[in-house]
């Protein structure tokens, strides 16, 4: 696990996440929630039989609304803050567990059908190594990844760190928050490293910002 993931989960266990919490309360993003929950919808073909586990839920908007629509679906999180409020707005089954360093099946007795990691943009490439190990473990035989990567496409601010990872520490100019943040930003080629002997790719669009390019999404398919 990298000091940037450690930094990252010491922020918002120090008032990060209750900063985020209040992001969210202010402006709920409710079109980009439902978009999301429509694209995950399509991509399980609305099988309610699959078993869903989120890793990084944060407020937990995706997993309360697959729980809503009859999905049996599991909320993560390693920061005790956001495991609250997971719980608060009813989430079922809630777990607390970091996805880099735990033992996925020490905590889950099950291999899951769709994991979804959705904007954790605080990993470099070894954790991003390491998250996509874990979920290949952790998925049943033909198992679902969604995953969405910032695009270094747009960011050619960015530095470089030894183990190839673009990234800058910063404050998002429309979340001002008091502490900068570790965000990492991949190209396709990246991730196409990281899948390669591991997932099949079965959807990659870009979204968000004006020019639609500002995330990678994909879906990825466990190679058996
Ligand atoms: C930017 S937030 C996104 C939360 C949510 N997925 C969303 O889209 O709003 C990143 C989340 O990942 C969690 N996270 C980061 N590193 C983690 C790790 N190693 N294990 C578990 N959760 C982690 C953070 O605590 C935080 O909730």
């Amino acid at each position: 696990m990298s000091e940037h993931n450690i930094n990252t989960i010491n922020m918002y266990s120090s008032g990060g996440a209750q900063e985020y919490i209040g992001h969210n309360e202010i402006d709920p993003e409710i079109e980009k929630w439902e978009r999301l929950f429509n694209y995950v919808e399509n991509q399980i073909k609305r099988d309610k039989t699959k078993r869903i586990i989120e890793f990084g839920s944060g407020c937990g908007q995706l997993a309360f609304m697959l729980q809503s629509a009859g999905y049996d679906v599991v909320a993560t999180d390693i920061v005790d803050d956001f495991l609250k409020e997971q719980n608060r707005i009813g989430i079922n089954k809630v777990k607390k567990y970091n996805f880099l360093i735990d033992n996925y099946d020490d905590i889950f007795d099950f291999k899951a059908d769709l994991i979804v990691s959705w904007r954790n943009p605080h990993l470099d490439m070894d954790d991003m190594k390491k998250l996509f190990d874990v979920v290949y473990n952790g998925l049943s035989d033909n198992g679902l990844f969604i995953i969405n990567f910032q695009n270094s496409e747009v960011h050619p601010e960015a530095e470089l760190l030894p183990n190839g990872t673009k990234y800058n520490y910063k404050i998002l100019e429309d979340k001002q928050t008091n502490e900068k943040r570790f965000y990492a930003y991949f190209s396709k080629e990246d991730i196409d490293n990281l899948r390669k002997d591991l997932f099949e790719i079965e959807e990659y669009h870009n979204e968000g910002g004006k020019e639609q390019k500002n995330w990678h999404v994909l879906t990825l398919r466990k190679i058996n």
